[in-house]
């Protein structure tokens, strides 16, 4: 078998088949993800999720690759895609050129994604026009967190759809291969993902169930992460199963208990 495509994604919306997305950063749960996700997203986010930042500002190109690396040894089938993280791809086209230049050589993921709408088109025109798959990410765009004033749902508002539908056309007509809608009210997001002009397959992340696919933070949705947004559904409790691991372990080692014999070396 051979991995997932960007084009297998065009497919999939055509059939009306549902994109399945998720993010992932560590090479033993990509690998658990591997048989049931198109797509796995190494997320920017991985600089709060894995490093207690407090934004994904300070997350650096040589975060990503690393964790991109451990994602494509964990995988054989999906689509890996890597987030750009923020200041290594909007100076300009060249920049962004070079920073996804490394990303494809040093970790073989098959594309990236860069946060931005319709000012962004061109980068992402530079970049497909020069093999460079690229995935969109328009709405609540997390690096943008400063000049958002906050982590803010995008789309309210006299313009919002006006201006949100721009941003997508903008990207789709430039090559992007997907667009990431990300906390957008329900019915611009629904507007965006029914568009013609929109032919790029959206992926929702509080974005309504109208997209061509859904993704969600991985940790967010297994009951790992401690605080999660609205638009999280929990379809595990990971934080209780590792406490409770964790306690009993404790109790064990300190009672004696652990190791016991069939834990234990014996002579030969
Ligand atoms: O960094 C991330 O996890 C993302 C997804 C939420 C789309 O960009
Ligand atoms: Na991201």
């Amino acid at each position: 078998s051979r991995r997932l495509r960007t084009v297998d994604l065009a497919r999939r919306k055509a059939e009306g088949r549902k994109i399945v997305a998720l993010t992932a950063c560590h090479a033993q749960m990509a690998g658990l993800l591997d048989a049931h996700c198109d797509v796995i997203l190494v997320g920017d986010s991985l600089g709060m999720v894995m490093h207690g930042m407090d934004s994904t500002l300070p997350v650096t190109l040589d975060m990503m690759i690393l964790q991109a690396q451990a994602v494509m040894r964990g995988t054989r089938r999906a689509l890996v895609v890597v987030d750009m993280p923020f200041g290594s791809y909007e100076a300009s086209s060249e920049q962004a050129f070079a920073s996804a230049a490394r990303i494809l050589k040093e970790t073989g993921a098959g594309a990236v994604k860069l946060e931005g709408g319709a000012r962004f088109a061109g980068t992402v025109a530079f970049l497909t026009q020069r093999g460079i798959p690229v995935m969109g990410h328009i709405g609540l765009t997390p690096q943008s967190i400063h000049t958002m004033g906050g982590f803010r749902v995008q789309g309210k508002g006299p313009d919002g759809q006006r201006l949100l539908l721009e941003d997508a056309r903008a990207i789709s007509e430039a090559g992007a291969f997907a667009i990431v809608l990300e906390g957008i009210v329900e019915p611009v997001a629904r507007a965006i993902a029914g568009a013609p002009e929109v032919t790029a397959p959206t992926i929702g992340i509080g974005a309504s169930p109208f997209c061509d696919g859904q993704i969600l933070v991985l940790e967010d949705m297994l009951g790992l992460s401690e605080r999660t947004p609205k638009f999280v559904r929990q379809f595990g409790s990971l934080r209780a199963h590792i406490e409770a691991a964790v306690r009993l372990y404790a109790e064990e080692v300190q009672a004696g208990r652990f190791p016991d014999d069939a834990h234990t070396y014996g002579e030969r």
